[in-house]
């Protein structure tokens, strides 16, 4: 491992530009996509806002930070009055009205961790999951969003990234893997720790927006149009920076005593954060921090087992990107 770390990077590297592009372009969605998905927008609005005139619908995740991948799901967060509600009785009073409207494989999954109904429509194909009042992942999909705007090639990065995840098998909460959301935050942390910057800390600027959630202070520049060279002085190319994400999360990361911190921009200790040991489910194999729920630990659902999966798969990539002389390929190879 000492070695590796030395490594450099291949002297063609160049040379693979050009097909990374190409596959990051195949990833994006067109713009007939986009449109089908505000449909599909409005028709929920239209049925939520007949029960409960009060309420909103707001788009968060992938399809709304600018992260989605083409056929990606959509994500709705219903905000709906504070006060008493009862999550479950709307939600299946809410699977109740889109059955009724023709939607399909409707579902209300009340008992999970974020109870949601789940939805197909016919028209579109596109899948659809409503949750209620989780407005921290509203005001955290508007970061992920502000921050792809500031530098294209954070969202290059992180489609290759996410594209690598779910073909190996490694984008997957439930099996103890890790949640694209998880993904992204890693790519904007990686890109602040470039020298030359390629990302600044959005949370460390001077706030232009600011708002205050379940008692969590959510505050960053958001001016992002005034930020769009901030990382011209840095000419890493896609091909590069892929070679050095797999490197970072392969050799380079302290697994033993760090935690990245978008919120900081840079690097703080498991000690800081008392995240030395596992506490309840929470074993600290790697320690990614929330941006705003500064407890949370996007690293938490990784056990001892899937750690080590974890781990290889990026040596797996890292290794590829030094040696293999078709990496396009064998990086998505299936598991
Ligand atoms: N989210 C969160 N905390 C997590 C996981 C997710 O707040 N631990 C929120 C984020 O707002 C994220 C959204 O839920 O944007 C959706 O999460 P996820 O499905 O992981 O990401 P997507 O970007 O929607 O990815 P995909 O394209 O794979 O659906
Ligand atoms: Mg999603």
């Amino acid at each position: 491992r000492t070695l590796k770390i030395k490594m450099q990077c291949r002297s063609d590297i160049h040379r693979l530009n050009a097909p990374f592009l190409a596959i990051y372009e195949s990833l994006v969605p067109a713009e007939e996509e986009k449109a089908q998905q505000k449909q599909l927008l409005a028709l929920l609005e239209r049925l939520v806002c007949k029960e409960w005139p009060k309420a909103r619908l707001y788009l968060y995740g992938s399809c709304a930070s600018s992260f989605g991948v083409s056929r990606s799901d959509i994500d709705v967060c219903l905000a709906i009055e504070d006060g008493d509600i009862n999550k479950s009785e709307i939600l299946l009073r809410l699977a109740d009205i889109l059955q009724s409207d023709n939607l399909q494989n409707v579902q209300a999954l009340t008992r999970a961790r974020v109870p949601i109904v789940k939805l197909m429509d016919p028209v579109t194909g596109i899948s659809c999951d409503i949750c209620i009042n989780n407005v921290l992942a509203v005001i955290n999909t508007k970061l992920l969003r502000d921050y792809a705007q500031i530098d294209a090639r954070l969202r290059q990065l992180a489609f290759i990234v996410k594209h690598w995840a779910k073909s190996r098998g490694v984008n997957e909460t439930y099996q103890g893997t890790l949640s694209s959301y998880a993904y992204v935050i890693m790519c904007i942390h990686f890109l602040q720790q470039r020298r030359p910057a390629i990302l600044p800390c959005l949370q460390e600027m001077e706030p232009t927006y600011s708002v205050t959630v379940d008692d969590i202070e959510c505050a960053f520049f958001d001016q992002v149009g005034k930020l769009c060279d901030f990382g011209s002085r840095n000419k890493e190319t896609i091909a590069q920076l892929v070679w050095a994400f797999f490197n970072y999360w392969a050799y380079r990361h302290d697994y033993a005593n760090s935690v990245i911190s978008v919120r900081t921009g840079s690097i703080i200790s498991k000690q800081t954060k008392d995240w030395t040991r596992r506490i309840g489910n929470d074993r600290h194999l790697i320690c990614i921090e929330d941006p705003f729920e500064v407890s949370h630990d996007l690293g938490r659902v990784v056990d001892k087992y899937s750690i080590k999966v974890l781990r290889e798969e990026f040596e797996r990539a890292a290794d590829i990107m030094q040696y293999d002389p078709n990496p396009c390929v064998k990086l998505f190879e299936p598991y």
